[in-house]
């Protein structure tokens, strides 16, 4: 190889080096995006923003609540919970209010340590005013949803903690 090929071959190697090291920096940061509408309330869009426009795993754990832990039926014995940058941006919350364009997003797992579903809540501007504007939603892995919107089931027993926005995991207002 003569002196300037050598250089350009360096000159890329570094480029590569340089990208490579950016891109695995790039994945852990929580790409940020404006709330969803009412346009959006829907579980393409929402699985898009969760999934496809970015992965929901560049997310924080619920604050003092990381990593797999144990959980309740119907969800499963094991989960993990992500927040978006939304919701951590308005804690705590003397109202007990997650903010408008809130997602949380829970990793249902079995015994064995497997997600087997996805549920999640997102937070729309004049979705369900009566029951804190969420958007509920189950979703196998491949993003196909089996219950979504104002879903019964979920409000009703998640409403035991109507005081705390239908959050159950975690206190709203805890410092
Ligand atoms: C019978 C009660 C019950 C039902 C029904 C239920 N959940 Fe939950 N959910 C819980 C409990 C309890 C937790 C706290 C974590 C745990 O113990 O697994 C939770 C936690 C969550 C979380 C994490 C945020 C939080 O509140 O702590 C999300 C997101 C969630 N559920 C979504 C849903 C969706 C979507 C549905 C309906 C498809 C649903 N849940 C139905 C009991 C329920």
């Amino acid at each position: 190889m003569n002196k300037p090929s050598f250089h350009r071959a360096l000159t890329a190697l570094c480029l590569l080096v340089a990208l490579l090291a950016f891109g695995s920096c790039a994945k852990k940061t929580e790409a940020r995006f404006p709330p969803l509408t009412l346009s959006d309330a829907n579980t393409e869009a929402l699985w898009q923003r969760i999934k496809v426009d970015a992965s929901y795993d560049t997310w924080s754990f619920w604050p003092g609540h990381d990593g797999e832990r144990e959980g309740q039926a119907p969800h499963g014995p094991y989960h993990r919970i992500y927040v978006n940058a939304d919701l951590i941006a308005g804690l705590p919350s003397p109202t007990r209010t997650a903010p408008e364009g809130s997602i949380i997003v829970k990793e249902n797992m079995n015994a064995d340590r497997q997600v087997t579903a996805i549920t999640l809540m997102a937070k729309i501007k004049g979705f369900n005013p009566e029951n804190g504007d969420w958007f509920w939603a189950r979703y196998d892995l491949e993003g196909k949803s089996n219950a979504s919107g104002k879903v019964n089931g979920c409000i009703n027993c998640h409403a035991g903690m109507r005081d705390n926005d239908f959050v159950i995991v975690r206190a709203l207002d805890a410092q």
